[in-house]
């Protein structure tokens, strides 16, 4: 089942939410969830010192509600590998909740709080791999890459959970 949501809107795209909503009560409950939860929900981001996209990002998810504590590092590769994000699925940051989950690269925030609010069995996290144009942080003018936000699974494998497509 797909659907957009006002929420989630990111300017200049639609959000096309592919898994993690098998009904309609699922939808009602993730978002009486997130309404109702007054904590802002924290991430730790691993990031390389230099990187400008990563601080940019960071600004996005605070903006959206997220308490962040970045950390510079300059062992990001190995952090990755030990947080199970296959090199496939890798970009420049990787956030992390109280829970564990990961979140890697560009994502959009409010797709974050969505899997917060109703983490799908068997996912360490999301990812959305490389670097594209046009998503949180990555800003060029008018330049919108389409993109897809992976759910990442325990055992190496990924689906898609959301599909981020440029309006026309
Ligand atoms: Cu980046
Ligand atoms: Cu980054």
């Amino acid at each position: 089942m797909s659907y957009l949501s006002d929420k989630l809107l990111v300017t200049g795209y639609l959000i096309l939410l592919l898994s993690g909503t098998a009904n309609a009560a699922d939808n009602a409950a993730t978002t009486e969830a997130s309404v109702n939860s007054d904590a802002a929900p924290l991430l730790d981001v691993y990031k390389s010192p230099s990187c400008g996209c990563c601080q940019k990002w960071i600004d996005h998810a605070e903006h959206a509600g997220f308490e962040i504590t970045a950390h510079n590092t300059n062992s990001l590769s190995q952090m990755k590998t030990e947080s199970g994000i296959l090199p496939q699925y890798q970009s420049c940051h990787t956030g992390i909740s109280k829970d564990g989950f990961v979140f890697e690269g560009h994502i959009p925030a409010g797709i974050v709080q969505r899997f917060l609010a109703n983490p799908p069995g068997g996912a360490i996290g999301l990812a959305a791999p490389g670097m594209p144009m046009g998503s949180p942080g990555m800003e060029m003018g008018n330049r919108r890459d389409d993109y897809d936000v992976l759910l990442l699974n325990s055992d190496g494998s990924s689906t898609i959970y959301a599909q981020i497509i440029a309006a026309k």
